[in-house]
C-alpha cells in the first residue's frame, strides 16, 4: 500500500508541475502567477478539490503521442469563496500554451455540467493560444461544446471569466457569453484575429495591446467590465464580487452582517443638489452615502461614464444600482450608456437582484453620430431591459427626468414599484428654455417675452408634484431619509411575485 501511495503523491507532483519549471519561471518573469497559483488566491485556503488532473490528450498527429503532460493546459475543480461554493477552470499557459484540444475541452465541459447541475457559479481564468493547433476539428468541437454550456447556464447560474494572459481566437467566444469578464492590465489581451492576421488582411499595425488590452475593451469595446493592475488584485476582487452574487437564479440574494443601520440619516444629502440647475454634481457620492458602509463594486467604471452601475447591499442583502451621472454629459442617454444600464438591469433581474434607480437625465443625447449608431435600438434595449424586470425596482428622481428618458428610468409606467422623488426634482418633456422656445417660436424676437415664457414654464414643470398629483410619484422624500426609505421598500417588496407572460422567449432589440 505504501507504494501506491507513493506512486500517487508521483503521478501528483508531476502533474502540478504542468510543463515544467522553465515554463513556470517565465510565466513569472511575465509578472504572471500560474494557474494552480491563482486558484490558490481566488479560494479559500485548502478549499481546492481539483478534478481529472491526470488527463491527456489523445492526438497522434504531428508527433503529439510524444508530448503528453497531465492535466493537458487546464486545471479544473471547485472549491469555496468565504464559505460559498463555485467551480472553476483556470488555463494553464506552460502547457502548449493552454491552448484547448479535444480533452482540455471535456474537461472543462466536466465542471460546467457540474455547475449547472448543482447550481453554482462558475469562474474561468483565461491565459492560452486558443485552439490546440495539432487537432484540427477536435479542437473546434470541443470550443462548440464549451459555447453551447455556457448558453444553457447563462441566467441560471453566474458565469465569470477572468483574462489573465493571451485569449485569442476560439477562446474569445465563451467568455464572450459569460456574465462579467475582467482583465489584467498590461498582460491580458483579447480578441478574434491576432496583430499578424490583422496586418495581412488590413493592412493595420498594431500591438497585441492596441488591438485587444484592458485599456481597449474597458474604455472603447465594452468587452471588458474591469480592469485590475495584476493577478493578485484582479483574483482579490473577484472574491468580493461573489460575495454580491447569489448562487443562482432561485436562490435569493446573499445576506451578510452590517454594522450599517437601514435608518441612518444623512443630512448632507439635502444639500447635494446644487442651486443652479445646470451644475453638475457626483452622484456616486449618494449612491456612496446610501448604501451599506459607502461598499459599491461598480461594473464598468471606465466605460460610458454618463450611467453609472454596480452592486452594493442594503441591510446587508445584494442590489443593483443604476444612475444617472450628471458629472458626465450632463448624464445624457446615449448608445452606449443606454447598451451598459440594459446588460446590467438584465443580470439582476435574471438573478432576482432587486434594482435601485437614480435619475438625473435630461434626455436622450442628439446627432446624427447617435442616430446612425442605432440610438433608437440601442435605447430601446434599457426601456426593454426595466419593463421586463420583475424584482423589486425602487426609483429616485433627485433633478431632471425629461423626456422618454423620464419614462425608460424605471419610471412607474413600466412597472417602477416605488417611485421617489427629491423636492428639487423636475419632471417635464423638456427643459424650460427648449420648451419655451418651440411653444412660443413667434415671440423669439422679444427676449423679455420668452424669458416670462421660459419662468412659466419652469414654475409649472420644475417640481415633482405635477408628476405626484397624478400618483406616478409614490412621495417626495427627504434626501436625507433616502437610505431609510429605500431600505423600508426593500423590506416590503421582499415577498413581490411578478410574472410576465407565456413565452419562449422575448426578443429584445439586439
Ligand atoms: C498548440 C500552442 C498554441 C496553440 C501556443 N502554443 N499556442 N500549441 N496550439 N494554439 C504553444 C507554443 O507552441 C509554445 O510551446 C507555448 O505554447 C508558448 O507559446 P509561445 O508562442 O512561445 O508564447 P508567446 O510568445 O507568449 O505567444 C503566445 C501566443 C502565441 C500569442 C498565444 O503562442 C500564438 O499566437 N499562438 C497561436 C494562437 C492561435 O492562432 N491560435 C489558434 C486560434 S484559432 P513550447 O513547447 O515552445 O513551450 C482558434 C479557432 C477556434 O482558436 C475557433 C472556434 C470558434
Amino acid at each position: 500500500m505504501k507504494d501506491i501511495i507513493e506512486e500517487l503523491e508521483r503521478r501528483r507532483e508531476i502533474a502540478r508541475l504542468g510543463g515544467g519549471q522553465a515554463r513556470i519561471e517565465a510565466q513569472h518573469k511575465r509578472g504572471k502567477l500560474t494557474a494552480r497559483e491563482r486558484v490558490d488566491l481566488l479560494l479559500d485556503e485548502g478549499s481546492f478539490e481539483e478534478f481529472d488532473m491526470y488527463v491527456e490528450h489523445r492526438s497522434t498527429d504531428f508527433g503529439m503521442e510524444k508530448t503528453k503532460i497531465p492535466g493537458d493546459g487546464v486545471v479544473t475543480g471547485w472549491g469555496t469563496i468565504n464559505g460559498r461554493v463555485v467551480y472553476l477552470f483556470a488555463k494553464d499557459f506552460t502547457v502548449f500554451g493552454g491552448s484547448l484540444s479535444e480533452t482540455h475541452a471535456k474537461k472543462i465541459m466536466k465542471v460546467q455540467d457540474m455547475a449547472l447541475q448543482n447550481r453554482a457559479p462558475i469562474i474561468g481564468l483565461f491565459d492560452a493560444g486558443g485552439a490546440r493547433i495539432q487537432e484540427g476539428v477536435a479542437a473546434l468541437g470541443g470550443y462548440g461544446e464549451v459555447f453551447l454550456r455556457n448558453v444553457l447556464a447563462s441566467g441560471v447560474i453566474p458565469q465569470i471569466s477572468v483574462i489573465m494572459g493571451p485569449c485569442a481566437g476560439g477562446d474569445v467566444y465563451s467568455p464572450a457569453m459569460t456574465d462579467f469578464i475582467f482583465m489584467v492590465r498590461d498582460t491580458s489581451y483579447m480578441f478574434v484575429t491576432g496583430p499578424d492576421v490583422v496586418k495581412t488582411v488590413t493592412n493595420e499595425t498594431v500591438t497585441a495591446e492596441q488591438l485587444g488590452g484592458a485599456s481597449i475593451h474597458t474604455t472603447k469595446s465594452s468587452i471588458a467590465d474591469r480592469g485590475y493592475d495584476n493577478d493578485v488584485e484582479a483574483l482579490l476582487q473577484m472574491r468580493r464580487l461573489m460575495d454580491f452574487l447569489p448562487a443562482n437564479n432561485t436562490s435569493g440574494v446573499p445576506v451578510l452582517p452590517t454594522q450599517d443601520s437601514f435608518d441612518r440619516p444623512e443630512p448632507s444629502l439635502d444639500t447635494l443638489i446644487p442651486d443652479n440647475p445646470n451644475k453638475p454634481y457626483d452622484i456616486k457620492e449618494l449612491i456612496h452615502k446610501v448604501v451599506d458602509e459607502a461598499d459599491f463594486f461598480e461594473i464598468q467604471e471606465a466605460y460610458a461614464k454618463n450611467i453609472v452601475v454596480g452592486f452594493a447591499r442594503m441591510e446587508g442583502r445584494t442590489v443593483g444600482i443604476v444612475a444617472n451621472q450628471p458629472m458626465v454629459l450632463a448624464g445624457v442617454l446615449d448608445s452606449d450608456a443606454s447598451r451598459k444600464a440594459a446588460r446590467f438591469v438584465r443580470f439582476c433581474d435574471c438573478f432576482e437582484i432587486p434594482i435601485i434607480t437614480f435619475v438625473d437625465v435630461p434626455g436622450f443625447l442628439p446627432g446624427t453620430a447617435q442616430e446612425y449608431g442605432g440610438l433608437i435600438k440601442h435605447g430601446a434595449k434599457l426601456l426593454f431591459a426595466y419593463s421586463e424586470a420583475t424584482v423589486p425596482k425602487i426609483t429616485l428622481i433627485t433633478r431632471k427626468a425629461y423626456g422618454g428618458a423620464y419614462d425608460v428610468m424605471s419610471s412607474k409606467h413600466i412597472r417602477g414599484d416605488l417611485n421617489y422623488a427629491w423636492p428639487s426634482a423636475e419632471i417635464a418633456v423638456m427643459g424650460a428654455k427648449g420648451a419655451a422656445e418651440i411653444l412660443y417660436r413667434a415671440e423669439l424676437g422679444d427676449p423679455e417675452k420668452i424669458k416670462a415664457r421660459i419662468d412659466e414654464y419652469q414654475k409649472r414643470f420644475a417640481n415633482p408634484f405635477v408628476a405626484a398629483e397624478r400618483g406616478y410619484i409614490d412621495e417626495v422624500i427627504l434626501p436625507r431619509n433616502t437610505r431609510r426609505r429605500i431600505c423600508r421598500g426593500l423590506q416590503m417588496l421582499r415577498n413581490k411575485k411578478a410574472e410576465n407572460p407565456w413565452k419562449k422567449h422575448d426578443n429584445i432589440p439586439l
